[in-house]
């Protein structure tokens, strides 16, 4: 499907204007928030919009706020060209790139933090993450005054934490989720699995077959206290270093408290130097072991 050209934008009040202005003449416009390095879940998300939509913006902006000081923020991909690209072909209207200055003005010290389902998992090993990803995600809607955003179910947490954020401050934005897009051996789509070798990428199925394992035993009515050792036991077999394990409630992320469900099975491993999350949701079920 060719298209034609996005029109990149860097200035956030320029952005505003053009959103703005298309809202004005009755246009529905969605938007899809990225870190660039955009693959094939990140077209599903812009062709999703672009169903429902009649112009589609995508922010591509490396948010320094969200990296932990030992984290892949200096290496995290960048091609600002191929990712215009490939949005050409998915009919998107405005790329919205701005610089850091511009996102985080000198003298800058407001920040959004979230807590209830920030707290676990990734909020308790990526310390500031989710402040971070708050904060330039507020930026964002700002610059961005959209109709709907999109986001992945891969980030599973971090949908949870945005739409707490957008329903607590009251902003006016729908908040969509989309199914992950997932290569045909079941590894999720990631911009950070560029980074796996060839026979790292050959390991990193395991978590697909950690949450694989997950739904299997949840169908059979086994309980949260067999699962998540099997789980573990999964990513082990292909030697990927268990960040967590999980089945709890798919909102809260706390423990289930009605063990029929429904839950959600979270997953974070570490191949060498990358670190993969994903996650199954696990549908109500009637019988427990
Ligand atoms: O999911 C991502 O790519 C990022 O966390 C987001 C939502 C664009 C914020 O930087």
């Amino acid at each position: 499907m060719a298209g034609s050209t996005p029109e990149i934008e860097r200035d956030p009040e320029a952005m505003r204007g053009r959103i703005l202005a298309a809202r004005r003449e009755g246009r529905r416009v969605g938007f899809v928030p990225t870190m660039g390095s955009l693959h094939a879940g990140h077209a599903s998300l812009a062709s999703r919009a672009r169903e429902s939509c009649d112009d589609v913006a995508v922010s591509i902006f490396v948010n320094p706020t969200q990296f932990g000081p030992r984290e892949d923020y200096d290496r995290y991909p960048r091609n600002l060209e191929a990712d215009c690209e490939l949005l050409a072909r998915h009919g998107v209207r405005w790329v919205f790139a701005p610089a850091v200055e511009a996102v985080y003005p000198p003298g800058n010290a407001t920040r959004i933090v979230v807590d209830g389902p920030a707290r676990r998992f990734e909020g308790e090993l990526r310390p500031g993450h989710f402040a971070g990803v708050a904060t330039v995600v507020c930026r964002l809607f700002q610059a961005v005054p959209a109709d709907v955003a999109y986001f992945g179910a891969k980030d599973w947490q971090q949908t949870l934490v945005v739409r707490r954020m957008v329903h607590d401050l009251g902003l006016p934005i729908g908040i969509l989720v989309c199914p992950t897009v997932r290569d045909p051996d079941g590894l999720a789509m990631s911009s950070r699995n560029a980074y796996l070798s060839p026979a790292e990428r050959q390991r990193a199925v395991a978590l697909a077959e950690s949450l694989a394992q997950a739904e299997r035993l949840w169908s059979q009515g086994r309980s949260v206290a067999e699962i998540e050792p099997a789980m573990r036991t999964a990513l082990a077999a292909r030697d990927v270093s268990c960040d967590y394990a999980a089945v709890v409630d798919p909102e809260s992320l706390e423990p289930l408290v009605d063990p029929h469900g429904p839950a959600i099975a979270l997953v974070a491993g570490r191949i060498g130097t990358t670190r993969l999350i994903d996650n199954r949701e696990l549908p109500s079920r009637t019988t427990v072991g």
